[in-house]
């Protein structure tokens, strides 16, 4: 199925002070209109969220959290609740590969991530993607299967809406190596056909599937144009306002169905 919308998210990862974001956020909505065929989603550091919660204009802009905890509250030194998030946020990132191969998360809180979102109205985004040396090695398929299983080991098919996936291979996160049309292409049939598995080939033709990894204006076009991809999960190239409302652009296919705000 073809989605109407594309989606874009830009990750900030930990950049951007509180000024800085602000400052951000107002340039970006001065570049980008409000457009009915592209979610423009920003998941900036947790500490800045609940300002741009309040500057924010919806109907432009999501939010996004970049982490959380999965139990809703309790004795957990550092950490912050999607029931928190509620209200703050509209989605987040579960099982980044920062997370997982940085803070050694594991499938056990991905899933318990994806569930928590999903509990508190909150859509997951689930990241999956293979290193370096699995896709040099040809494990790509085991890995997308395990960690879509490991993932989604909580989430009921009713819920699945709810959720969307990101295919970021880690090899290609913040290296400049981005990965070929063909390797998206491959990837994301592997994601469909495990889904399809899982839950049915209704939900694998409805489930909206991101590229991430070393994502630029230049190379944005040819990604959302690759059937199966329903929009991009961006880091660097999210930093700079006028450098990811180029990105936001290349989404957007027409401009009479622009809407003002
Ligand atoms: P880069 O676009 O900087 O490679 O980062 C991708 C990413 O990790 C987005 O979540």
């Amino acid at each position: 199925m073809a989605h109407d919308k594309k989606i874009i998210v830009g990750n900030w990862k930990m950049n951007l002070n509180m000024h800085e974001a602000s400052l951000y956020l107002l340039q970006l909505s001065k570049l980008v209109k409000v457009r009915r065929d592209v979610e423009v989603i920003l998941a900036p550091t947790v500490m800045t969220l609940q300002s741009l919660s309040l500057q924010v204009n919806l109907r432009q802009f999501k939010l996004a959290a970049q982490n959380f905890f999965w139990r809703d509250h309790g004795s957990y030194t550092g950490e912050v609740s999607a029931s928190q998030l509620r209200g703050v946020v509209q989605y987040a990132l579960v099982g980044h590969s920062e997370r997982r191969h940085i803070f050694n998360e594991s499938d056990k809180d991905m899933r318990n991530k994806v569930a928590a979102a999903v509990r508190n109205g909150i859509k997951p985004i689930l990241c999956v993607g293979e290193t370096a040396w699995e896709h040099a090695n040809g494990e790509t398929k085991d890995v997308l299967h395990d960690q879509l299983i490991g993932g989604l080991a909580n989430i009921t098919s009713e819920e699945l809406d709810q959720v969307i996936v990101a295919y970021e291979p880690v090899w290609a996160i913040g290296t400049g190596q981005n990965a070929l049309p063909s390797d998206v292409t491959a990837a994301v049939k592997v994601i469909r056909k495990q889904i399809e598995h899982l839950y049915g080939a209704k939900s694998a033709e409805a489930i909206q599937i991101l590229y991430g990894g070393s994502v630029t204006p230049d190379s944005a076009a040819d990604y959302l144009s690759l059937a199966g991809v329903d929009g991009l999960l961006v880091g660097a190239a999210s930093l700079e306002a006028h450098i990811f409302s180029s990105i936001i652009e290349k989404a957007h296919k027409g401009s009479s169905e622009a809407e003002e705000d």
